[in-house]
């Protein structure tokens, strides 16, 4: 990990958006404190949170441009909400604008926002500290409940926010991303704990 080039990018992002890079403050201390707690690598999680929001402060028009640009696959559901491009493009920028290389921190930012299937501990950590840090725990009291289970078990903590996050986004009818959606399943049969239920469906 070159941290020349990282403390670059966590410029540009101080410059573009100081509330974002804020919240990826937020985000960094809590990522390292779950670093501690279940041994991953806490200088490459401290800086994937850092910078994991860089394209967040581009507007929607501008990230649908630039993944055409990088040549993106575009899913039907973000042609319609680009800002969930944000990881995706995010990923791009560091690795074209600043030559960041390291392939696990790119892949973590990429994903950060729905997750995906077999993610690795440095993304489950980012994904998880980029929901449960302190001003989205304020704003949403639900989310106390994945908090706990983070300090205990990563996955069953994903399975929490996403079990709140999926029931939100019904009763809203949102779309579902694709990406979340094989992430959820994934962690169900990787844990064992997949229901029947779906067999007997009519
Ligand atoms: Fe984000
Ligand atoms: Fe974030």
């Amino acid at each position: 990990m070159k941290i020349a080039e990282l403390k670059l990018a966590r410029q540009r992002l101080v410059d573009l958006s100081p509330e974002i890079a804020a919240h990826c403050q937020r985000v960094s201390q809590v990522a390292v404190d779950l670093a501690r707690r279940h041994g991953a690598d806490r200088e490459r999680v401290a800086w994937a949170a850092l910078i994991h929001d860089l394209a967040r402060p581009m507007p929607p028009e501008e990230l649908r441009t630039l993944a055409g640009v990088y040549s993106l696959p575009l899913d039907p559901v973000e042609q319609e909400m680009p800002l969930l491009l944000h990881g995706r493009v995010g990923a791009e920028i560091l690795k074209r604008d600043f030559s960041v290389t390291d392939a696990p921190l790119l892949e973590a930012v990429a994903w950060h926002t729905t997750g995906r299937g077999g993610m690795d501990l440095l993304g489950k950590v980012l994904f998880l500290a980029d929901k449960i840090e302190p001003h989205k725990l304020a704003s949403h009291p639900p989310l106390k409940e994945v908090e706990r289970l983070a300090q205990e078990d990563l996955d069953r903590a994903i399975l929490e926010f996403y079990r709140w996050q999926v029931s939100r986004f019904l009763e809203r009818n949102a779309f579902l991303h694709p990406a979340l959606v094989e992430a959820r399943n994934y962690l169900l049969k990787d844990l064992g704990e997949v229901s029947s239920f779906a067999s007997g469906a009519p």
